[in-house]
């Protein structure tokens, strides 16, 4: 197959490397791409968004299947153009990625089909909003409604801090991913695993499962981030966390899209916090995670881009790879004011090959005159695989210092904690 990969990030160059890697796979693409995917296959100077473009180009370059990425490439109808187009598509239709890039509409379809979840107020409005907190005791978590990539979230510890916040985003300021309602959501206890599954249309099926650390600093301190680390497999949650999932989430949801007649087919990331009462969804996104993409890949053998291509096919056939139960874990390598503005980078070295089970993946980059240049945020991700989390965590952090000496700037910041703590 000649597979096109759209989006430009870590995730992207996580897939682009395991697509390539894969016994059905005879050339790969990347639209935009990074210095990563540059260095296995083309990258095409076009928009993740810009769906005409891509479509045209696949049908000039002969594309045989198509993986989606990042959120705003489904949230642009990316996959409803491509499919018009006859292209074999991984990514849901704009329709049924309302469950990432509107909270509104996930939070109402989890009610509607019984998923557990926390309790919720939509406001339209400041004056509704504050409405809200009138009759609101203890801390608040406030969401702006459309995609602000995991910076449209704060867990406000009470109402008074909910309500400046608030006054902040309807006054001057904007509110977060450029939408004008949001969401005030009781705050859930508990730790927080992400749970993969592949939904073909007529099934879903998890596939892996890994822990992120959202916040920017160590010890869960800072801002929330898209994601400073992740590990997988996650440690310290039930034998039945699958189960569980399938039971309470993953069919019920089947079942709502299925009656509502939304088609989704790709990835259903459910981030969720496993409270005393088992699993309640805080989120759902619609794609693969960042940086959990980078820590789920090197765990899984066989021809991922099958897989990939049978779920898209309607015919979901999970005899094409297993899952290793070796660990993975993954540290993101940031500028030092992400996630607050992003400052550019140039010159840095294009060489972060690493030995025995380790990989670095680039975040937003292009590689020009033998380095790279980024516009900062997340630069990189490093994974490493080890026997067990430790080992892992032990080789992650080795080769994290091993990058940063021969990346040549001191201008990269990362958490000390990854793997360490529970996030
Ligand atoms: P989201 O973008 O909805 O995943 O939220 C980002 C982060 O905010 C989550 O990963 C949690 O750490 C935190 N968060 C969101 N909603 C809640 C909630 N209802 N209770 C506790 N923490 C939450
Ligand atoms: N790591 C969080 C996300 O991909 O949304």
């Amino acid at each position: 197959m000649r597979i096109l990969v759209v989006g430009n990030g870590a995730r992207e160059d996580a897939l682009s490397w395991r697509l390539a890697e894969s016994p059905s796979c005879e050339a790969i693409f990347a639209a935009p791409g990074n210095a990563g995917t540059a260095s296995r296959g083309e990258n095409w100077e076009i928009a993740a968004t810009d769906g005409r473009a891509i479509a045209q180009r696949c049908a000039e370059q002969r594309i045989d299947f198509v993986v989606l990425g990042p959120e705003t490439a489904i949230a642009a109808g990316v996959g409803d153009r491509l499919r018009d187009a006859g292209i074999t598509v991984f990514g849901p239709s704009r329709s049924a990625g309302r469950l990432e890039s509107s909270k509104i509409f996930a939070k109402r379809f989890m009610q509607r089909h019984g998923i557990p979840t926390a309790h919720a107020v939509v406001a339209h409005s400041f004056e509704a909003a504050e409405r809200a907190l009138d009759e609101w005791d203890g801390s608040v978590v406030v969401k702006a409604d459309g995609l602000a990539a995991g910076k449209g979230v704060v867990v406000a510890p009470d109402v008074a801090t909910a309500r400046s916040l608030l006054a902040g985003w309807y006054g001057g300021a904007r509110i977060p991913g450029g939408g004008s309602d949001i969401v005030l959501e009781e705050r859930l206890e508990g730790r927080e695993v992400s749970v993969f599954a592949l939904c073909d249309g007529r099934a879903i099926v998890p596939i892996g499962a890994a822990c992120d650390y959202k916040r920017a600093g160590d010890s869960d301190t800072g801002p929330n981030t898209g994601g400073m680390g992740a590990y997988s497999p996650p440690a310290g949650f039930p034998g039945e966390l699958y189960d569980l999932v399938r039971e309470r989430i993953l069919a019920p949801a089947l079942r709502g899209l299925l009656a509502e007649s939304e088609s989704y087919i790709g990835v259903l990331y459910c981030g969720l916090m496993w409270t005393v009462d088992g699993p309640y969804v805080i989120e759902f996104n619609a794609r693969f995670g960042d940086p959990e993409t980078q820590v789920l890949l090197p765990r899984i053998n066989g021809d991922f881009a099958a897989l990939l291509h049978s779920v898209a096919s309607g015919a979901i056939d999970l005899s094409l790879t297993t899952t290793s139960s070796q660990h993975c874990v993954g540290i993101v390598l940031a500028t030092s004011d992400y996630p607050r503005s992003n400052t550019p980078l140039k010159g840095l070295s294009a060489d972060v090959a690493l030995g025995d089970g380790c990989r670095a993946f680039w975040g937003g980059s292009q590689r020009l005159d033998g380095t790279v240049t980024t516009g900062g945020g997340r630069v990189l991700t490093v994974t490493a695989l080890g026997d067990d989390l430790s080992a892992a965590r032990g080789k992650a952090y080795a080769a994290v210092e091993q990058l940063a000496g021969r990346l040549g700037t001191g201008a990269l910041t990362y958490r000390t904690d990854i793997a360490a703590v529970s996030p």
